[in-house]
């Protein structure tokens, strides 16, 4: 399978954790501009990113952008969006208003719709319910793909079923995969429904928030919210042989920490969705395009990595 990048819009219009400021509109604008132009395959975002003022500034931000840029240029990128199951949004209609709000800020942009969260341990009908949803949408002409994000290889099988009597499938799976996640074995029993079904495995928050690439010699303070700021220091300790492994990597091979960190989702044939708001950290990712870990790289990453505190789950991934 070719190697592939997508890059995650998270912190666009996050004001509490990613410390969002308007002033860096066009930064973000030139961070999508590179990633198209450097081969990047997908552009994730959601309906829930954004917060207060800022709700769904995301993928507004990605819609006006994207309609800067000529067709030509964007054939061969996917636009994904995740739709989130709040509990209000019941039925088998529940997602239709907004699938047409998230269409309306991404201006018609948009490929692969996915369900945020797996409902199954609260409300396990719900997203069944949302899930037939999409598939009407799909029936009554709108052309997108179907996706699901937090979910576990048990509840994955179910819902492929389910979607197998609508003669539809899933196209893509996303969950937190990098060498700090918890979970790693579970993750990697869905990889493998995944690989069974030809559904391509999405791998987010590569880089663990950007603690990955934090050099092991100091602590970089600067700039970052102060929810981040608590992560990165309750992190710091128990990460410090895994990143000094990285950076003995990354030296050997006159690349970024960040690379090597992506590079271990890849090794995997994950395909890496890095959070990214800066045209040159787009520069830097890309070159992961160029180059592979070796078997030695990657044992010495998972043995430095078995010792690490790991990083909390989301809540509502299912079985
Ligand atoms: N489905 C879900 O529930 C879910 C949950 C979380 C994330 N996601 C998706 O996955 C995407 C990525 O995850 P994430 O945003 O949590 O974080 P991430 O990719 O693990 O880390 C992103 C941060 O790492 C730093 N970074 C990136 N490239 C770098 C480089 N080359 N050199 C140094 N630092 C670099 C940046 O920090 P600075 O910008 O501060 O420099 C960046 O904001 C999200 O944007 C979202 O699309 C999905």
């Amino acid at each position: 399978m070719k190697k592939k990048i997508g890059l995650g819009t998270w912190a666009w219009g996050n004001e509490l954790f990613w410390k969002y400021n308007q002033n860096s509109d066009k930064e973000l604008r030139d961070t999508l501009q590179e990633a198209i132009k450097r081969g990047f395959s997908i552009i994730d975002t959601a309906d829930s990113y954004g917060t207060g003022k800022f709700s769904g500034r995301s993928e507004q931000l990605l819609g006006n952008f994207l309609s800067e840029i000529p067709k030509s240029q964007k054939r061969k990128i996917q636009i994904a969006t995740k739709l989130a199951p709040y509990p209000w949004r019941i039925g088998k209609k529940g997602f239709i208003k907004p699938f047409f709000s998230s269409l309306e800020r991404l201006q018609n942009e948009l490929d692969i719709v996915q369900l945020h969260w797996s409902t199954a341990k609260y409300n396990p009908l719900q997203e069944v319910q949302l899930l037939e949803n999409l598939s009407d949408l799909i029936n009554e002409g709108y052309h997108f793909k179907i996706g699901l994000s937090n979910v576990g290889p048990k509840r994955l099988q179910k819902l492929i079923q389910f979607l197998g009597t609508k003669n539809k499938v899933i196209s893509y799976v996303q969950v937190q995969f990098s060498l700090l996640s918890p979970d790693i074995k579970k993750q990697r029993i869905l990889k493998r429904v995944c690989e069974q079904n030809n559904i391509k495995f999405i791998a987010y928050s590569p880089l663990s928030f950007g603690i990955l690439c934090q050099d092991p010699s100091f602590i970089n303070k600067t700039k970052k919210s102060f929810l981040r700021n608590s992560i990165f220091k309750a992190y710091d300790h128990s990460t410090l042989e895994l990143r000094e492994t990285i950076k003995k990597i990354a030296k050997s091979r006159s690349v970024s920490m960040a690379q090597v960190a992506v590079n271990w989702c890849s090794y995997q044939g994950a395909i890496p969705l890095v959070g990214l708001r800066r045209k040159s950290h787009v520069v830097d990712i890309a070159q992961v395009l160029k180059w592979d870990l070796n078997k030695d790289e990657y044992e010495r990453l998972e043995d430095s990595a078995k010792n690490c505190k790991k990083l909390p789950g989301n809540p509502f991934s299912s079985n």
